[in-house]
């Protein structure tokens, strides 16, 4: 692509070159107008005659110009390119503007959210909204050349899946050639992950979408939102957080550099000190909190493998047992509590690894049930009815054929990227994110179904 980053117009003082971008701004002073252009790199002057009278702001334009260097009373220590300007020859408009209906040349934390979803074309064009994408892309640039280094192996896992139980509902997919049936969107890879283990491929990870239909929260993004997903085989607890510890670590060091941790190594709490000292399982353990740059991470770690079940807990059993996974039902129980599954469930603690970061959860993970005989006692103390447990059977099966001692994590990235950017919601970090309504950015999403769709799939809406 020929096109030159406007940041590099420095580059070619006292040459003819092309330039392209929006029209910032506009200022005219009868016989000489000055443009602000402005592309995702940044903006620089340029000096045009009357011609450039009909311009507005945002209209997209093309100029060929001479870059002079400015005189030293006019240089603008603003911008980059305020050594220079561009004397225009020629200016062609490809595209015109209305008026925008917000502003872009703010935070854009004063507009209302809504509106900027709607319009949320227009407001990626902010400059801290090309920041934050730009630095999301660097982030997971980072990572997957971090783990290729590790050895390990980027595989994709299905999307049109069956239920993964999370703690969430299910997003449902009506299937066309079995009428009647439904796929669910996975709330993660838990399964494929662990089949993948089962199929000798040791250290997975997945940069991939994960589905829940929850409530959205500043914290959580409704509907989708993306994971770093890892698995390991051959693994204790301690290879698992000190993989991640590392991997983390040095992407703040790469790519977040001015920001610095409050402790190193990050402490090891128990949840049950947790909960004694902090009341909570998500500490903020920074010791300044007015401080932007300060990252306090910690491991929380020895979680109770149950929870009391609750009403919320929908999809797990009958709605008659008393427990339901603090986790997640795979997390296998710490070896020394193995006893107490018979006789007191809510005593045993769980090879759960949670991190938290300024009192955010960016990362939960466990060492897995990899014996049959203990996945169907926690399937049982869950409630599981025989039918339920056998749409995990195809798990059982694979654990018969031969299954590594695995355990994993994943890394929730928006909340990730909201924390390390210091952004006060994850939306401020994904392209294109659900409004807290539910209903998606631009394409207001979801939308009614035609009667032939709705037939094809045999479906009936009841209003
Ligand atoms: P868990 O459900 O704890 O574990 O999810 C892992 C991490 O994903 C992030 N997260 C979210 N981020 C944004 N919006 C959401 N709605 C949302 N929900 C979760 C959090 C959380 O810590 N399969 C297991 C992982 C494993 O055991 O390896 C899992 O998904 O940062």
């Amino acid at each position: 692509m020929k096109k030159i980053e406007l940041v590099d117009c420095v580059k070619f003082v006292g040459k003819e070159i092309d330039v392209y971008g929006w029209v910032e701004s506009k200022r005219d002073h009868k016989k000489i107008v000055f443009l602000d252009l402005r592309d995702r790199s940044g903006i620089v002057q340029v000096v045009c005659d009357e011609k450039a009278k009909n311009i507005s702001p945002e209209d997209v334009i093309h100029i060929k110009g001479i870059v002079k260097k400015r005189p030293q009373h006019l240089i603008n220590k603003k911008i980059k390119t305020g050594e220079i300007e561009i004397e225009a020859k020629e200016i062609k408009i490809l595209s015109r503007s209305n008026p925008i209906p917000i502003p872009i040349d703010t935070d854009g934390y004063e507009i209302k959210e809504d509106l900027r979803l709607k319009y949320r074309y227009i407001d990626i064009r902010r400059k801290r909204m090309i920041k934050n994408l730009r630095l999301r892309f660097e982030a997971m640039m980072f990572i997957r050349n971090y783990l290729h280094q590790k050895g390990f192996i980027e595989v994709e896992t299905p999307i049109l899946t069956k239920t993964t139980p999370e703690g969430a509902r299910d997003f449902l997919v009506p299937s066309r050639l079995q009428k009647g049936k439904f796929y669910a969107l996975p709330q993660s890879p838990q399964q494929y992950k662990q089949l993948l283990m089962v199929g000798g491929i040791e250290k997975y990870f997945q940069i991939t979408r994960c589905f829940r239909d929850e409530d959205p929260r500043k914290d959580r993004v409704y509907g989708e939102f993306t994971q770093l997903d890892m698995e390991m085989s051959f693994v204790t607890q301690n290879d698992i957080i000190n993989l991640t510890e590392g991997l983390i670590t040095e992407l703040v060091k790469n790519i977040f550099p001015n920001k610095h941790f409050t402790q190193t190594p990050w402490p090891k709490i128990t949840h049950k000190e947790a909960v004694k000292k902090y009341h909570s399982d998500k500490p903020d353990l920074r010791k300044n909190k007015n401080d932007k740059d300060e990252l306090a991470f910690a491991w929380i770690i020895d979680f109770p493998l149950f929870v009391e079940q609750n009403e919320e807990d929908f999809f797990y059993g009958s709605g008659r047992a008393k427990f339901a996974p603090s986790h997640h039902m795979f997390t296998a129980p710490h070896p020394d509590d193995i006893p107490l599954l018979s006789k007191n469930p809510m005593k045993v603690r769980g090879l759960q690894h949670d991190l938290v970061l300024n009192g955010f959860e960016v990362a939960g993970g466990s060492i897995r049930i990899h014996q049959g005989e203990i996945q169907e006692k926690v399937f049982d103390l869950i409630g599981f009815s025989k039918k339920q447990k056998q749409e995990f059977n195809h798990m059982l099966e694979a654990f018969t054929y031969g299954v590594p001692p695995h355990g994993g994590i994943a890394s929730g990235i928006d909340r990730l990227l909201m924390a390390l950017l210091g952004e006060k919601s994850v939306r401020e970090v994904v392209a294109f994110p659900a409004s807290s309504g539910g209903r998606t950015a631009v394409m207001d999403a979801p939308s009614e179904a035609t009667k032939e769709q709705l037939d094809e799939l045999g479906i009936k809406v009841v209003k």
